[in-house]
């Protein structure tokens, strides 16, 4: 099975089994933007709780925070987002479909490093043991000729982007002979920018004056409350502020699922430094939230650091954590040296100090800020995409496996009587009833005990346990492994231990 292929039917079972929806369904839907089911959000929610625990409990100088989504347009002017928070567009005077112009090339690289990567798998076939895969890059004239072009068009890109030379971007579209995918035509309009924000009016005044922004990013009801959280929290140099919430983004090539959505969740956390002691403390950032993702279990070689080169304007560091998404290395995080500027703005912008008092220095400074900002559906779609599973069982069956990080399970138990009598359901209700209070639980009778099985596998429940009629006499019920499929028979006094033991969220926030 491709990777694209893989990709499809995780999308549909996200949706039958209730994980995600494509928003406004019964409306021939919202494109871009989705709906959370039963179940994931469940999943969301424990995402967010090991986000948050990492964040604010188990550090002492992180605070945490829920600002508003709509705040004072002045701040966005402020923070430079009504300015430059563009996208570069450009339509196909024919097919009339409005494009990315940046992501067209974008597409182009890709499929250049594709031809690439055939040309290497054609290679291994053909010399089997004897490939030499650093040699046959450096000497083969098809590598080496798309090599050469894919470098060429991303360092003219970058140097078009860079410097908003959009009639430049435009050129090396035509160019590189990039046609719409729909019309087939190379008839492209001039390269425009385009503003990310939503607006809407606020109150009655219906004039500019009433707009008001959707916040792009979560980072300025940060930042606007620096001082109300350092005063009243009485917080010291260096501290953080976390915060996770709704961020909209008018997003024009919105593709990749929940990748890139137009109302998508933020966690990010500000941490405020000494000026100068900032590239320290994003060195410790980077390294601190790498760790975070490493104990989710999901793999190391799943990620890499992308170190930016060409930094913002307000910027003196900034790193990607890249994760291996079924369409290749993306964005998952991003850890930013931002500098003064987000506080130094605010402050010219309303007129009010955004100053702290150093007591170790006795200085007043406008403090630096090294920002950690992820998409919380991103790491849905991270953890999701490296669970799911398709396995041919030795028996010859298929099972569909959600092999889930057993903490971050909707479902942590599911309690299968074995029949639907004999006073079975009684005792599995019981058994529920009591370990409801510590873990989510499932009770499920209907259909066969293998496909009920199944059914918890395909959500990713780590344990099924079997109430039968031996349950009855002697206090035991079988427990299933979701991952090994074995079985043993334990006790029901040990079951809350069993289970607390392999969900507790406590054994991975100790690893990071
Ligand atoms: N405050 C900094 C900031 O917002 P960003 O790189 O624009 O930085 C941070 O966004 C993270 O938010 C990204 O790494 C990504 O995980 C997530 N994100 C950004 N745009 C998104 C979108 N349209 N859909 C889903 N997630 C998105």
């Amino acid at each position: 099975m491709t990777q694209e292929e893989l990709f499809k039917s995780l999308i549909a079972h996200a949706k039958e089994y209730g994980f995600i929806f494509q928003s406004s369904e019964v409306y021939d839907g919202l494109s871009a933007v989705y709906d959370y089911g039963q179940l994931g959000v469940e999943l969301k929610n424990n995402i967010k709780k090991y986000w948050w625990d990492a964040m604010v409990r188990l550090n002492e100088n992180i605070v945490g925070i829920d600002s508003a989504i709509f705040m004072h347009p002045k701040i966005w002017e402020a923070s430079g987002h009504v300015g430059a928070f563009n996208d570069p567009l450009i339509d196909n005077k024919d097919s009339k479909k409005r494009y990315r112009a940046d992501v067209l090339l974008e597409d182009y690289i890709a499929k250049l490093e594709e031809k690439i990567e055939k040309e290497v798998e054609k290679g291994k076939k053909k010399f089997g043991e004897s490939f030499d895969e650093v040699q046959f890059r450096a000497t083969n004239p098809n590598v080496l000729r798309n090599r050469v072009k894919a470098d060429e068009v991303t360092t003219k890109m970058n140097d078009a982007l860079n410097s908003a030379d959009l009639e430049a971007v435009r050129q090396l579209i035509i160019d590189c002979e990039i046609a719409c995918p729909v019309s087939g035509s190379r008839n492209w309009t001039e390269v425009r920018q385009f503003n990310l924000m939503f607006s809407t009016q606020m109150g009655s005044v219906s004039e500019d004056a009433g707009t008001i922004y959707l916040r792009p990013e979560t980072a300025q009801g940060i930042f606007v409350n620096f001082l109300n959280v350092q005063k009243t929290g009485r917080m010291k140099i260096p501290f953080g502020i976390a915060q996770i919430g709704k961020a909209f983004r008018n997003e024009i090539v919105a593709r990749q699922f929940i990748f890139r959505m137009r109302e998508f969740e933020q966690m990010e956390m500000q941490f405020f430094v000494r000026p100068g002691e900032e590239i320290a403390w994003f060195e410790k950032w980077k390294e601190a939230r790498l760790k975070w993702h490493l104990a989710l279990g999901l793999g190391e070689s799943k990620y890499r650091f992308h170190n930016h080169e060409k930094l913002a304007h307000y910027a003196n560091a900034a790193a990607d954590i890249e994760f291996e998404f079924p369409f290749g290395f993306k964005e998952l995080e991003g850890i930013h040296s931002r500098t003064d500027f987000d506080l130094s703005q605010h402050q010219k912008f309303s007129g009010k100090k955004m100053q702290y008092f150093d007591p170790e220095t006795n200085e007043n400074y406008v403090p630096y800020v090294v920002e950690t900002s992820i998409g919380l559906d991103r790491t849905f779609l991270a953890i999701y995409a490296s669970s799911y599973c398709e396995e041919k069982l030795e028996n010859g069956e298929d099972r569909v496996v959600l092999r889930l990080p057993a903490f971050l399970a909707p479902v942590k138990l599911a309690v299968l009587p074995l029949v639907k009598k004999d006073g079975l359901p009684e005792f599995a209700r019981k058994i529920m009833g009591d370990l409801k209070y510590d873990v989510n639980c499932q009770y499920d009778e209907k259909d066969s005990i293998g496909k009920r099985y199944r059914r918890q596998d395909a959500i990713g429940t780590p344990f099924c346990i079997t109430i039968d009629h031996q349950s009855l006499t002697d206090n035991t019920v079988t427990i299933r492994y979701r991952d090994s499929m074995e079985q043993e028979r334990v006790s029901v006094e040990n079951l809350r231990a069993i289970v607390e033991e392999k969900v507790s969220m406590r054994k991975v926030l100790e690893q990071i």
